[in-house]
């Protein structure tokens, strides 16, 4: 059985392979990305495994059909960048990862926060050049401050758990109220209550009704010195409202793992090159914005986890045609 691998990095070689040894896959690494122009180099695969930026649209999922190709396989939990509904038409079994270490990600999350608020990041360099002065790196105590979480799934659960760790007061915003979170202390309000909260972490998906979550309807919600997280989709918050907002000094601070145009430029060495993407550099020149590169979700834990997971949902849906974890079974 052959899985081609889209977008694939040395690391995705290094865990697939040492997870394949029980289930004899012939494994296939492409570093391209999946799109119209590259989705027949996975001719005579039984399954091809897809990454974030992956763009799994409906002439792609055709081709691949075309190909002899029975499965995609995220090896992420996000599916937005999937046509579902061409994959059921098309008969492709469709698979993710719902939960290979939400605490990768909420960590990370907290990470943004901590270096956004102490800055350390400013702190080592200036130290590096014999500069010892406290100025400018003044913080806040995050004991006592309100923290807002928009989504409280996997990774918002295991966010909100390290924030009470904190002392914080956590209030969340989703579809649902969690019971075992309101049990630890969480308590669920209306997204704009939440909006108002010192510190803002988006943990929801990204889909038709959270695309631009943030942006021009509600940045006027948001308490004014908040400082914003988003961990979750690029697109959740509108690029240009969010420049609006840092220039008018309406954000605090902005941490950033993902962004709306991310396809272009994550998970690539750019630094030779001109980035013709003028949004982000002018979020990189403000400097209460940091951004890091999707990498929330890598830890040596998580990229264990999504290799041995993608590989045996593929091997059972080769096999059975269905998966024991329905969450991780999306067509
Ligand atoms: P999950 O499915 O466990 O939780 C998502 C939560 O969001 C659910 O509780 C759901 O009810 C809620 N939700 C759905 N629509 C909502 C809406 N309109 N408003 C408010 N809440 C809503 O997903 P999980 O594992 O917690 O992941 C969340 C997101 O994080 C993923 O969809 C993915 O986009 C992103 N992610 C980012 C990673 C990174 O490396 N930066 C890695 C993994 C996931």
């Amino acid at each position: 059985m052959k899985l081609t691998f889209f977008s694939s990095q040395p690391y995705d070689r290094i865990f697939f392979e040492r997870y394949n040894d029980s289930l004899g896959f012939e494994l296939s690494f492409l570093d391209v990305a999946l799109d119209e122009t590259t989705a027949s180099l996975a001719k005579g695969s039984d399954a091809v495994c897809v990454f974030v930026n992956d763009k799994v649209t409906a002439p792609v999922i055709a081709s691949l059909k075309d190909n002899g190709t029975k499965v995609i396989a995220l090896r992420c939990a996000g599916f937005n960048n999937v046509d579902i509904e061409a994959c059921r038409q098309n008969e492709i079994h469709v698979c993710r990862v719902p939960a290979y270490s939400p605490e990768a990600v909420a960590e990370h999350a907290v990470a943004m926060i901590l270096t956004l608020n102490r800055k350390t990041h400013k702190a080592y360099n200036r130290v590096r050049e014999q500069n010892f002065s406290l100025n400018g790196l003044l913080g806040f105590n995050l004991h006592g401050k309100t923290v807002g979480v928009i989504g409280t799934g996997n990774i918002g659960k295991a966010f909100c758990r390290i924030m009470l760790g904190f002392g914080c007061t956590v209030k969340a915003f989703d579809l649902v109220a969690n019971k075992e979170m309101e049990a630890i202390g969480v308590t669920y309000h209306p997204l704009m209550e939440v909006l108002q909260s010192d510190i803002i972490s988006l943990h929801c998906p990204l889909n038709e009704q959270t695309r631009h979550l943030i942006g021009p309807e509600t940045i006027g919600y948001v308490k004014k010195g908040a400082m914003l997280i988003n961990t979750g989709r690029g697109a959740l918050i509108d690029t240009k409202t969010m420049i609006e907002a840092l220039k008018k000094g309406y954000i605090s601070a902005l941490g950033l793992d993902v962004y709306e145009q991310e396809e272009k430029l994550f998970f690539r060495d750019l630094s030779t090159k001109i980035i013709q993407d003028d949004d982000i550099q002018r979020l990189m020149s403000f400097p209460n914005v940091l951004i890091t590169a999707h990498q929330a979700f890598f830890t040596d834990e998580a990229l264990s986890q999504i290799a041995m997971t993608t590989l045996n949902n593929v091997s059972q849906l080769l096999k059975n045609s269905n998966l024991k974890d329905q969450a991780a079974l999306l067509v």
